[in-house]
C-alpha cells in the first residue's frame, strides 16, 4: 500500500483529502503542529475511514524535527502541502509571520523531498494566485496577476519555487488551484473549523443563521454583477478532497505533461453573495440576518474557473452542487452546537 504525507492533515481541506486517500486504498501519515487546527480531526477521519492515521505534531519550520519524520518512514510515495496560514486580512496586518511560515515550511519540505527522493509533490494553491482576472472563467493559462496580499503572495512563490525546483528533475509536481472550497463531509463528521469570528462567507452565513453571530454583513451590492454582489467559483470540500487523489494517481502513472503541471478546481460555475445566501435560506429554512455593508478591500469582483484541464486530464467529476454545499455546511454547524450544547448540559 503506498504510502501519502500530508502536511496540514488536520486542517479542513487537508482531514477531507486523507479521508479520500485512504478510501482510494492508500495509507497515510500526516504533519500538523495544531496550531491552527483541531487533533482531534484524526479521531474523525478514523471515524468514517475506520482506520487510523498518525498525525506528527511538528512545526514544519522547525527542519531536523521535519527530515526525522521522513527518517521514521521511509516509504513516503508522495506529499501533499496543505500546511500553510491562510487568513487574507490577517496576512496584511502580519506579513512577515506568512512569508516566514508558508515559505520556510516549503522550503524545509522540499529539503527533504530531495534527500529521501520523493518522487511526487502536489501542492496546495489558490484561484488568488490571479489576481483580478481580466475575463471569465479563468484557465490556468491567464497571466499571474500581482498579489492582492502577502497570502497570496506566498501562494505565488510558492509556485515559482516548485516550478524551479522540478526544473532539476528532483520530484513532479502538481500545483492545484483552488477556487472558493466550502461545505463539509456528508457524515457531518468533518468539516470547517474557523478560528475566531470567520472570515470567508460561508461559515460568516451558518455562525449567523445558528446564532453565533448575531447578523453578518454583505460586503458590497453595488458591483457590476447580475444582482451587484460578488461572484466566486465555490467548490464542495470533498470534490476538492479527491481532486488530490486523482493527482497523484496522476503523477504515479507519469500522464503529466511537464514537470509541474497546474489545475484549476472549482465548478466553472460562478455564483454571487446574494445567490449563496439564497440557496442557504431555501435549504435551511433559516431566514438570514444580513445587512448590506460597504465593500471589502482587496475583494476580486468575480471570478470563476475553466476546470477543462481537470475534468478531462485528471478525469475529475464534480458531484456537489451548491446546494449540497450549503446543506453539508449547514449540517456541520447544527453538529457542533448539538455537541456544545451537550458539553453544556452535562
Ligand atoms: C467570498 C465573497 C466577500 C464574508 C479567500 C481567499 C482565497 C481562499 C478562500 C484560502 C466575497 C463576501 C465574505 C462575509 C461577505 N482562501 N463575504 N461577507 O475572499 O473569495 O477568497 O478565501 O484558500 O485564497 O482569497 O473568500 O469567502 O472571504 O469571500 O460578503 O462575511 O463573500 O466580500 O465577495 P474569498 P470569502
Amino acid at each position: 500500500m503506498r504510502k501519502i504525507l500530508v502536511t496540514g492533515g488536520c486542517g479542513y481541506i487537508g482531514s477531507h483529502t486523507i479521508v479520500d486517500l485512504l478510501e482510494h486504498g492508500y495509507e497515510v501519515i500526516s504533519i500538523d503542529d495544531n496550531s491552527r487546527s483541531s487533533a482531534f480531526s484524526v479521531n474523525g477521519i478514523e471515524k468514517i475511514t475506520g482506520k487510523k492515521v498518525k498525525n506528527y505534531k511538528v512545526d514544519l519550520k522547525n527542519f531536523d524535527e521535519t527530515q526525522a519524520v521522513f527518517q521514521e518512514n521511509t516509504d513516503i510515495a508522495g506529499v501533499i502541502h496543505f500546511a500553510a496560514y491562510k487568513a487574507v486580512g490577517e496576512s496584511v496586518a502580519a506579513p512577515l509571520l506568512y512569508f516566514e511560515n508558508n515559505l520556510f515550511s516549503l522550503i524545509n519540505l522540499l529539503k527533504c523531498v530531495e534527500e529521501f527522493s520523493i518522487p511526487h509533490f502536489v501542492f496546495s494553491s489558490s484561484c488568488t494566485v490571479y489576481g483580478n482576472p481580466d475575463s471569465i472563467p479563468v484557465t490556468e493559462a491567464f497571466p499571474i496577476k500581482k498579489a492582492e496580499s502577502p497570502y497570496g503572495a506566498t501562494k505565488q512563490m510558492g509556485e515559482e519555487m516548485l516550478t524551479d525546483f522540478t526544473k532539476n528533475g528532483a520530484c513532479d509536481a502538481i500545483l492545484l488551484r483552488y477556487f472558493n472550497p466550502v461545505g463539509a463531509h456528508p457524515s457531518a463528521i468533518l468539516g470547517e473549523l474557523p478560528i475566531g469570528k470567520p472570515q470567508n462567507l460561508v461559515p460568516a452565513i451558518t455562525q449567523t443563521a445558528i446564532g453565533k453571530l448575531p447578523k453578518m454583513k454583505v460586503f458590497g451590492n453595488d458591483y457590476d454583477t447580475r444582482d451587484g454582489s460578488c461572484i466566486r467559483d465555490y467548490i464542495h470540500v470533498c470534490d476538492i478532497a479527491h481532486a488530490h487523489t486523482l493527482a497523484i494517481q496522476y503523477l504515479e502513472n507519469t500522464k503529466n505533461e511537464g514537470p509541474c503541471d497546474i489545475f484549476n478546481l472549482g465548478t466553472g460555475l460562478g455564483v454571487t453573495v446574494l445567490e449563496a445566501i439564497q440557496t442557504f435560506e431555501e435549504v435551511s429554512g433559516v431566514k438570514l440576518n444580513y445587512e448590506i455593508a460597504p465593500r471589502r478591500p482587496g475583494d476580486v469582483i468575480a471570478i470563476y474557473a475553466n476546470n477543462d484541464k481537470a475534468v478531462n486530464k485528471l478525469g475529475w467529476q464534480i458531484k456537489y452542487g451548491i446546494k449540497e454545499m450549503m446543506k453539508t455546511a449547514w449540517d456541520w454547524e447544527l453538529k457542533l452546537k448539538a455537541e456544545a450544547d451537550s458539553v453544556k448540559n452535562n
